[in-house]
This record gives C-alpha cells, structure tokens and sequence, in this order.
C-alpha cells in the first residue's frame, strides 16, 4: 500500500485560531481524504508551536503562566478542528516530551557533527519587542528602545549547505512547489546564506527547550517548531512507522513560512543526516476584499461565525473552490453567496433534487432497474469514467480546485441531459426509458458525491444515504437497482442576498462598538464643504437652528443644535462641512436633510470653518 504523509504548520498559540489557520488545514483535510479514497496509507499530522518569544508575551500579557496559556489555548484549536470536520491522524503539541527528547536528540546531532558553534553575536536590540532587529527596521522609526547589545549565542552553520541545498532544488523541480516559489527561494539563495542562529539566553527568553549542550539557553523557536514533523513521524520512537512515512509528501505552508520551510528546515536535515521532504507546497493568503486580514484593521474573517450561519460544507467548499492553489484569494461575502447559490443551490442541489422528486413521484420512490444506454446516456457515462480519471490526476497535482470544477461541469452536464432527455414528459409515453434517464442520472450524482466527499462530507453521506450507496466505491456501474430512496431536507437552501443585507447593518453596528470602522465603511459617508445662507430660530425649541446651507448653488435645509453657542449673524456666510448623504429626519416637525461638522468639548462647542475665500462650496472632504 503507498503511503501519503502530510502536514499542516503548526500554528502559534498567542491568539485564537482564525480563518488563515482554518484554510490550511481544511486543505490539508480535502487532500489527505482525496488520497484515502485512492487507497493509500495516510499520515495527516496538525499541531501547535507553543514556545518562544510571541507566546511568552501572550501569556504574560494575560498574566499567566505559558504552559497554562498554551493547554487553555490548545483546546480551541482542537475545537475548531472538530466543527470543521477536520480528519486528522495527529495532533503535536511542542511542549510534549516526545517532542522535546527528538529536538534535544538531533540538536547534539548537528553539534556533534560540528555544525554548531558559539560566537559573540553584536546588534541593535528592541528593548520593547525584546529581539534584535535589521538596520532596516532600526531605520524605520518604529522602535524608540534601540540598544546596542552583544550576546554570545550558538549558531548553526547553516552556509555549509548552501550548494547543497540549490542542487537539490535544481536536482528535484517538484521539491518546492508552485514553481514561482521554487524561483523566489532560489534567487534567494543567489546571495550567500548566512549561519542561522539557534540559541536564546534565557536571561532573556526562558520559555523553549534547553539546549542539550548548554542549560543557560534554550533553542530558536524555529528550530524547534520544525522539528515536529519528524518527530510526528516516529523519529526515535517509533523506527518502522519513521521508516514508512517520512520523507514526508507535503509540508503545506502558506507563503509567509516559506524561507524557513526550503531553507532553514532542508539544511538542518542535511546537517543531521536525514532524508529531505519530497515537496514543499506554499499556498498563497486570503485576503479581506483586496487587503491583508489584519487584527488592527478589524477585517479578520472569523471561521466559526461562518460555519454557524451557513453550516460547515459551504464554507469548506467555498474555501477550496475559490482559491487557485498558491495564489492568492480574495474573501467577499458576495462571492461567498455567488458561489453557494450557483455551484451548491442551483446546479449540485438542483439535480439531487429533480432526480429524488421525480423517482418519489413516478416511480414509488424506488431507482430504477437500468441505466440509460442510448446515445445521450453513454455519453454520460463516458463522462462520469473520465472524471473519475481526471479528479485522481488533479490531486495529485495538487489542483484541489481545478478537480472540483471538473466535478462542477459534469453535474451542469447531467442536469442539461435531463433537459434535452425531459424524463418528466417521456414517463407519460416511455416509461421504462424515463426510468433509465433517472438511473443515470442517480448514478452520475452518486459518482459526483463520492468525488466531492472530501470537501463536503457531510452532506455527500445524506446524498449517498439516500441512494443507499454508503459502501460504494468511485467506480462508474455500482448505484443498486430497485431501492427505496430515503427523504432528506433540502441540502443547499438558497441563501436570500436580503437576508444578509439586513445581517450586515447588524454587522456594522458590532463593529461601530469597538470603535472600529474599515475604509469602505468610512468612504460611504459623503462630506462637503458648504456656505450658510439663511438661519432662522425654530421657534418653541431653545437650541435649535433652522439652517440653509449652499451647496453648488443648491440649497439644503439642516435643523441643528447649535443655538446656544452661534448667533444668526455670526453663522451667515461661514462655509463649513457638511454630512450630505444622511437619512433625512424630522426634528421638531422641520425636515433635516443632513448635519454639521462642530468640534465639542464639554460645554464648548465650534463649528468646523474653512476659509471661504479658497474653498468653493460642493468640495469633497474626507
Ligand atoms: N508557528 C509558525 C509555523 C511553524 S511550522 C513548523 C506559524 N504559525 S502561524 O500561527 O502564524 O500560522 C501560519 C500559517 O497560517 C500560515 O503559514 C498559513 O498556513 C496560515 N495562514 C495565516 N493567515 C493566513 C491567511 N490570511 N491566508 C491563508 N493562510 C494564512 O507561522
């Protein structure tokens, strides 16, 4: 049996996993069920980097101990696994102790072989974000704290690799993959690789593992953390499971890690004897609309709000079909919706249910006793035996959504051949041949659920169950004559654009709360420069002004509250900025149609003026 070993990051414990974090490891998830319906052995191994400087400073921050925030962290990721069907064979945590002895183990290796030594190591250091950094960043003005600081640490002598490791990448075209990603780590490696290193005081960084060689450090949280997979794989526990898995298939990554996955990861191998990954496979980012997600900004999509509103298949079907692997995607809700209601609601939910409700209402909901071999009907099942040929061949290649779009087209083709066959009017006149219309296509939907089981297997088991086709394979010809269909709800309901419309005013408001808007948001509100022309007293309400402002040499009428701080006469001729495209509202029974810019400070208030001999009314602000 082949075996197929791969990994996911393991992903940083200092804050809650997001829709980044959820990606990878659905793809990791699609991938390796892929590969169990091809029959192979699979190892699928997850996990968390859970020591080093970021960690420490989260748990510090909530001031708590950084083993405690690590096993209160731990749980959400699995949490999050569990709601996202994830499938995995293991999950690492670096703070075990298998993990520890293996990191300790191959650190004396490399030592031993002597590719680590100790140097007086002179920088400029970021008091505040407690790591040395680049002249660059010391440039860059960002850090107020710079010192100049000189550490003795040890470093690995990761420069002796470096022909090695290009020939390697030359030597083996699918070691790093896309290819893109193989030319930026090969020009990369033009200039020459400097030694990486690999120890932290503890005087200054106490939260890692000890250095088996000097208990006054502990290791570089990379050289840990990447440590993992081997140690995953049985490395010095367990020989014949090393054996059969590792080298690994696939470490997938997102772009972000890609230097310390095909360079710092490959060269330590080399140094400690050990067999190199066979592929390195960097994704490309998700993005929110056409920006980075970024905490700050407010725009990080979370993945269990998703799944809670649209169930967990959509969105992993969303997130395979969307993102061209190793590019990068843009995450809307609109194309989130687009892609539901085409792919899901109208052509996969569609034909499952013309075929159940046709056989439910012609044929006592029993499938049929043949399939369909005219001319239309083969050509179907020509198709079906092709796709099945090609899905396999996509995976392999790591084209997860080009696979599920030769699934798409074959289920639009099955739904056009019920149109030209017409079952729902050859019953009337034939209805053995509509029968076998109907067996084809319950066939066709078979084999399309089975392709589709590892990015939605949930709702491909209804869809099996119905059939009574559970243990069927991905083979064309093994949907059983004769059985009753089962009833289901309706798989992929249409999802209502009105229904979210209303959800993302309640949206807006969340973010209104923490004081939080995103650019989009602020672009919506118009503000222009306009002149005061008329003001009256309104009359019965004391801190009310009935205003005209001029905009464009139209006029505007705006009730304010500004009457106890501006006379008439001091507010006639000020041009000032005002919110054009506000709701109008009654006030005082007198039509509002927008509001004033003031600057107010307890009991003071001032209008916003601008100097109307260089501004024009009608002028964009922002
Ligand atoms: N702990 C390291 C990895 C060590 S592996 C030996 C780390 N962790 S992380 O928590 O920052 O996770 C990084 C990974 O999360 C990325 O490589 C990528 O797989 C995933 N993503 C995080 N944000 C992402 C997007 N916006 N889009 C897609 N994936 C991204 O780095």
């Amino acid at each position: 049996m082949k075996t197929f070993y791969l990994t996911t990051p393991i992903y940083y414990v200092n804050d809650k996993p997001h829709i980044g974090h959820a990606y990878t490891t659905i793809l990791a998830d699609v991938i390796t069920r892929f590969h169990r319906d091809l029959n192979k052995d699979v190892l699928f191994v997850t996990g968390l980097d859970e020591h080093g400087q970021k960690v420490q400073e989260a748990a510090k921050k909530r001031g708590v101990d950084p083993k405690a925030h690590c096993d209160e962290m731990a749980p959400r990721f699995l949490e999050l696994w569990e709601r996202l069907n994830i499938k995995y064979d293991d999950f690492i945590r670096t703070t075990e102790s298998r993990h520890i002895s293996v990191v300790q183990d191959i650190l004396q290796t490399v030592y031993d072989n002597g590719d680590i030594y100790e140097d007086e190591y002179e920088g400029l250091y970021s008091v505040s974000e407690e790591r040395f950094i680049t002249e660059k960043e010391a440039d860059s003005g960002q850090f107020k704290d710079i010192k100049k600081l000189k550490e003795k640490n040890y470093f690995f002598k990761m420069s002796k690799y470096q022909k090695t490791l290009i020939n390697h990448i030359n030597k083996n075209p699918n070691f790093i993959q896309p290819a893109h990603r193989k030319n930026e780590v090969l020009g990369f490696l033009k200039k020459p690789l400097e030694d990486l290193c690999i120890s932290r005081p503890k005087s200054r960084l106490s939260w890692g593992i000890d250095l088996p060689f000097d208990s006054k450090y502990v290791t570089y949280v990379w050289f840990d953390a990447l440590i993992n997979y081997v140690t995953a794989a049985g490395f010095n526990s367990n020989e014949e499971m090393y054996k059969k898995y590792w080298p690994v298939n696939y470490h997938l990554i997102g772009k972000d890690i890609l230097t310390t996955h095909a360079v710092y990861w490959p060269t330590m191998l080399m140094s400690a004897q050990l067999s190199l990954p066979k592929g390195i496979f960097a994704h490309g980012w998700w993005l929110s609309g056409e920006s980075k997600m970024s905490k700050s900004v407010g725009n990080v999509v979370d993945p269990l709000g998703l799944i809670k509103e649209y169930g967990v298949d959509p969105v992993r079907y969303y997130l395979m079909r969307e993102m061209v692997l190793g590019n990068d995607a843009s995450f809307t809700m609109e194309s989130f919706i687009k892609r539901y209601n085409s792919d899901l609601a109208n052509d996969f939910g569609n034909l499952l249910s013309r075929v159940t409700n046709l056989l439910t209402k012609f044929f006592d909901s029993k499938t049929p006793k043949f399939e369909d071999n005219s001319i239309e009907g083969n050509s179907i099942k020509n198709k079906g035996n092709e796709l099945i040929k090609n899905v396999s061949t996509k995976i392999e290649q790591m084209k997860v959504n080009e696979a599920i779009e030769l699934i798409l087209q074959f289920i639009r083709s099955v739904n056009k051949y019920l149109e030209i066959m017409a079952p729902w009017k050859l019953v009337k006149s034939d209805k053995e041949s509509a029968g076998k219309v109907l067996f084809s296509a319950a066939e066709a939907l078979r084999v399309s659920s089975l392709l589709l089981s590892p990015v939605m297997p949930d709702k491909t088991s209804i869809i099996l169950k119905t059939f009574c086709a559970e243990k069927t394979s991905v083979k064309w010809g093994e949907l059983t004559p004769n059985k009753t269909i089962k009833k289901h709800e309706v798989l992929f309901p249409r999802i209502d654009i009105n229904k979210i419309e209303k959800k993302n005013i309640s949206h807006k408001k969340n973010v209104q709360k923490d004081n939080i808007i995103t650019f989009d948001q602020f672009k919506d509100i118009e503000l222009k420069t306009a002149k005061i022309v008329e003001v009256e007293k309104v009359e019965g309400a004391d801190k009310l002004l009935k205003i005209q402002v001029e905009i464009n040499n139209k006029k505007k009428q705006i009730v304010s509250g500004i009457a106890e701080y501006y006379s008439k006469e001091e507010l006639i001729d000020k041009t000032i900025i005002v919110v054009t495209n506000l709701k109008p509202a009654k006030i005082f029974g007198i039509e509002s149609n927008g509001m004033l810019l003031a600057a107010k400070n307890g009991k003071d208030l001032t209008l916003i003026t601008l100097n109307s001999e260089k501004v024009n009314t009608g002028m964009i602000v922002y």
